[in-house]
């Protein structure tokens, strides 16, 4: 289907969909778009393409995709204003946390700032910390990843390592993952960037996500706090990080909303990725470390569609896997993984997986935590 724009208006396309833009001028999230390339929006995902030049798409829509023309930018002003704050922090690399709500844009937000941040002068790097819903790295992981130019979403770019928690949502793992996000930090710090941004989960109402969250800025010591706020949702978090720099700014009335049903589907399309040509391995144990307290391998009911973490004898996270079966008389654990390297480490997590990939009941994935 070919769609006319004109300047100034902004083209909503919600995936499965691909988008190429013939002649005219176009910027997603504040990536300009070529001409002829192709962009591919995946189910359950909209993306804006603003229309600053008169433009023609051709738009190729899946089942259930949808396409509209709204007036202006769906960039709130605010995301623009937020920048000068960021390029003007004098310390190096300057770090920035990233809060908001679930679908309040946080991702939407780190892939404009990234946009705009981005010159041969600047190294930039960004810590995805949304188990639930992460960007960089597999389902309940933490990742990180630098960026050498452009994009439309995060989820193009490669992890460079990741650490592995093994829950949806860090109120079910807070400890740990605080200790990841700081882990990845450390590793970045070596690799002298000039920023790194730090995307967080959407868990932030309630006592214990306030707490967590004031937990993972002390650990983290951003230079500013920037805060995706829709109405006033974040102002028991404002005020417990009193001592840091914050900027907030507004959640755009444009973002697509996903009920828990709808993110627990992302998510799953995320293990399959990440699954492909997965094959069932046998690991003697006597060749690795197994991580996790309380791991009960003899009790094959309890273990068995584990979600496993895969490292290296370096640290280095190779992969997710799933526990098929432990073979009590050879000693051996059988993985189903697409992971070919040898795994010197294996970590297990709390989400259970069926055959099909599918989270388990026993994931716990428990309410009130929305991931
Ligand atoms: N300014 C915008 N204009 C149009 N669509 C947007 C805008 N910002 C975000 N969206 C779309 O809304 C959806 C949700 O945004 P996004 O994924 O950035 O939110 P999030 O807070 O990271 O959500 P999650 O809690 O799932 O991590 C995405 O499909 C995104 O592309
Ligand atoms: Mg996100």
């Amino acid at each position: 289907m070919n769609q006319t724009v004109d300047k100034g208006k902004t083209l909503l396309v919600d995936g499965p969909a691909s988008v190429t833009v013939g002649s005219g001028r176009v910027e997603v999230f504040g990536s300009p778009v070529r001409h002829t390339h192709k962009i591919v929006i995946r189910e359950g995902k909209r993306l804006p393409f603003f229309v600053a030049e008169k433009t023609d798409f051709d738009v190729a829509l899946g089942e259930n995709a949808s396409v509209e023309v709204v007036d202006g930018d769906t960039i709130p002003p605010s995301w623009t204003e937020s920048l000068s704050v960021l390029k003007g922090l004098q310390k190096k690399p300057a770090v920035a946390m990233i809060v908001g709500k679930a679908d309040s844009g946080k991702t939407s937000y780190c892939t404009y700032l990234i946009n705009k941040l981005l010159s041969p002068k600047h190294k930039i790097a960004i810590i995805d910390g949304d188990l639930g819903q992460s960007d960089i790295g597999p389902p309940c992981t933490v990742a990180y990843a630098f960026i050498s130019k452009h994009l439309t979403e995060l989820y193009s770019l490669k992890a460079e390592n990741a650490f592995f928690v093994g829950a949806t949502s860090p109120s079910q793992a807070p400890d740990k993952t605080v200790e990841g996000m700081a882990l990845m930090k450390t590793e970045i710090l070596g690799k002298t960037p000039d920023f790194i941004l730090v995307n967080t989960d959407g868990w932030v109402e309630g006592e214990d996500a306030v707490k967590y969250k004031l937990r993972l800025a002390e650990k983290l010591e951003p230079d500013t706090v920037l805060c995706i706020q829709r109405q006033n949702e974040l102002e028991p978090l404002l005020a417990v990080l009193e001592k840091f720099v914050k900027t907030v700014v507004e959640s755009p009335s444009a973002v697509k909303q996903r009920g828990m049903e709808k993110r627990k589907n992302l998510r799953e399309l995320n293990y399959a990725k990440y699954m492909i040509d997965a094959k069932v391995r046998a690991l003697p144990l006597s060749h690795l470390r197994i991580e996790e307290e309380n791991v009960a391998l003899n009790k094959l009911d309890e273990v068995k569609g584990a979600l496993l973490g895969l490292y290296d004898s370096q640290r280095k996270f190779l992969g997710i896997g799933v526990l098929h079966e432990f073979d009590n008389v050879r000693k051996t654990l059988k993985i189903l993984t697409s992971v070919s390297e040898k795994p010197a480490v294996v970590a297990f997590g709390k989400v259970r997986l069926d055959k099909n990939l599918r989270e388990t009941a026993s994931s716990g994935e428990s309410e009130p935590v929305r991931v």
